[in-house]
């Protein structure tokens, strides 16, 4: 059921963004843009249309569902530059600046940054505070508060003298990861003008986990399933909890937050059921 319902909201987000993006097909930075939203799993995507559910709002929370996608593609764009990640291979194709340049992948990111945010502000989304309240959030959470700060300490501590602790850690991945995720997850409720609620924490043990699960990814994975380079974390001096807990540690950490997001949504009762299962997936995955 799960995986019926992520495909849906795939066909959803790319039918919409393919719609967006299908004009000036011809100019290089907007057919790199078409690139670079294509593939992924979607699980952005996923937990704003489910979180919208949860508050009685259906399909017409599609556009920040394609909205976070953006967002979420642009830092990726960003993240395999040579200045971050150098990384030559994404969702199982070259990456950006590979396939073209530099110069244009820097850009194809800025514009679907700038996309997110006009996603964000469509009028079927609901009523101009509402759509206002959203813009501040994704804001928020892509700024220097949220996922920049998480790649900024990144980068950052490829170079620190010591190894990060377990703290320092942890604030870089709920920032990196977390903090669009968290978005995500607490997007239904800003569309319905309700509070967060349970959704908060629930979306702070799922970042957490997500990004443990991508991490272990890195030294466990299978690169002919993963569509992006392994074991380069810890070459590159990478802070995760992997060196930190073990393999094993990290693996039953990812567990235990598993579990912790599951349980945050009790209030819910089986109407969460989804985003248990989101959960659940967000560990098991294998890319
Ligand atoms: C990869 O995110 C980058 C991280 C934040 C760990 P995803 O694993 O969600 O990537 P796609 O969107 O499915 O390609
Ligand atoms: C990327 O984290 C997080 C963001 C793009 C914000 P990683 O650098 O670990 O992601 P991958 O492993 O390249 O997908
Ligand atoms: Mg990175
Ligand atoms: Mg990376
Ligand atoms: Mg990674």
């Amino acid at each position: 059921m799960f995986q019926a319902r992520l495909a849906e909201v795939q066909r959803a987000v790319d039918a919409m963004l393919g719609a967006r993006l299908a004009v000036r097909a011809d100019v290089p930075v907007v057919h790199a843009m078409r690139y670079a939203v294509r593939g992924g799993k979607r699980l952005r995507a996923f937990l704003v249309m489910e979180s919208a559910l949860l508050h009685g709002i259906g399909d017409m929370a599609l556009p920040a569902a394609a909205a976070v996608e953006c967002l979420h593609a642009y830092s990726l764009v960003h993240d395999d530059l040579p200045a971050m990640d150098d990384d030559d291979l994404r969702r199982g194709q070259p990456t950006v600046h590979v396939k073209w340049d530099e110069a244009t992948a820097v850009l194809a990111g800025d514009a679907l940054q700038a996309l997110a945010f006009e996603l964000c502000c469509d009028a079927s989304l609901g009523p101009a505070d509402r759509r206002v309240d959203l813009v501040a959030a994704l804001a928020r959470a892509a700024g220097a508060e949220g996922m920049v700060l998480g790649q900024a300490l990144d980068i950052a501590a490829e170079t620190a003298p010591e190894p990060l602790g377990l703290a320092e850690i942890t604030a870089l991945q709920a920032g990196k990861t977390g903090a669009l995720i968290g978005f995500a997850a607490g997007a239904g409720a800003i569309l319905a003008g309700a509070e967060r609620g349970p959704l908060a924490a629930y979306a702070a043990a799922l970042g957490l986990a997500f990004q443990i699960a991508d991490d272990i990814l890195d030294v466990a994975g299978d690169p002919a399933r993963a569509g992006k380079r392994l074991g380069k974390d810890r070459s590159a001096g990478k802070a995760t909890f992997v060196p930190l807990l073990g393999l094993d540690g990290a693996r039953r950490r990812a567990r235990d937050l598993v579990a912790e997001a599951e349980a945050a949504l009790a209030p819910y009762g089986d109407k969460a059921d989804m985003l248990r299962a989101a959960a659940r997936f967000a560990v098991a995955r294998d890319a």
